[in-house]
């Protein structure tokens, strides 16, 4: 059984200063939490700060965006060896970069490629929009995604899944616990496909769109559901500690 893992995706919200606020409030209350690993990821800019600030608590930090050349003249980027001195993981492949920034499958991958070199763990997002949803065509969209942003990788090194239903996402619309667990079951056998049985296991798949406090067991109690990528709400300190809290008391149930 995999520990589950709530991550929050702050997105572009916070200066340093409110980053600091955020953290001091819910800093003390997810600490105390076990058996959950908890990640936030703030923006690049407060990641030094937040850092500083969970030092000698249980509390895991990502980026939420990645540059994959390793230094030079990049203006504006962020390389993969300057993240894995601040962080353990990174968010790759969000809808919001694919959509806004046009990340491709192929630059994905190699985002993927360079976070894994140095050690980072990626929290790969897939998922379809609300046309492709309606026309039936999950699937088929789910499956493109993963096969061309894991192309040529061997070893998926921690590695984690998310998949994030576009239409869901800050909608308020969240997908049922039953729609979000039939299509990671299916992200889960098309890992099994690409690296085998045991790996398919071992990743850990996340669902993300519209999680809230008063949603989250509906999601963590599903058995492909290995936890959940948190947007909106993890900006909010009782949010974000009620989710956790829940993903915590269900895996105790779990675990007996
Ligand atoms: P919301 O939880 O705000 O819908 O965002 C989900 C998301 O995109 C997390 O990466």
């Amino acid at each position: 059984m995999h520990v589950p893992l709530i991550a929050g995706n702050w997105k572009m919200n916070t200066t340093v200063s409110e980053a600091i606020e955020l953290v001091s409030g819910m800093r003390r209350g997810l600490d105390q939490i076990a058996h959950v690993d908890k990640v936030i990821c703030p923006p690049f800019i407060s990641l030094a700060a937040v850092r500083e600030l969970i030092k000698g608590s249980s509390i895991k930090l990502g980026a939420q965006n990645i540059y994959f050349e390793e230094k030079g003249a990049y203006t504006g980027e962020i390389s993969p060896p300057m993240l894995a001195d601040l962080c353990e993981f990174v968010i790759i492949g969000h809808s919001e970069r694919r959509q806004y920034f046009d990340e491709t499958g192929e630059i994905v991958n190699k985002k993927i490629q360079a976070a894994l070199r140095v050690g980072l763990k990626p929290i790969l997002c897939i998922g379809e929009r609300l046309e492709e949803n309606e026309a039936g065509r999950t699937e088929e969209v789910v499956t493109e995604q993963l096969g061309s942003s894991l192309a040529g990788i061997d070893y998926l090194n921690g590695l984690i899944i998310a998949y994030e239903p576009i239409w869901a996402i800050g909608t308020g619309k969240a997908a049922t616990g039953e729609q979000a667990n039939e299509t990671i079951g299916l992200i889960r056998r098309n890992i099994a496909k690409l690296y085998g049985k045991r790996i398919a296991q071992d990743v850990r798949i996340l669902y993300g769109g519209s999680v809230t406090a008063a949603n989250a067991t509906e999601f963590i109690n599903q058995p492909e559901i290995d936890g959940a990528l948190v947007g909106g709400a993890s900006l909010k300190a009782n949010q974000f500690l009620s989710i956790v809290k829940q993903a915590a008391e269900i895996r105790q149930l779990l675990s007996g």
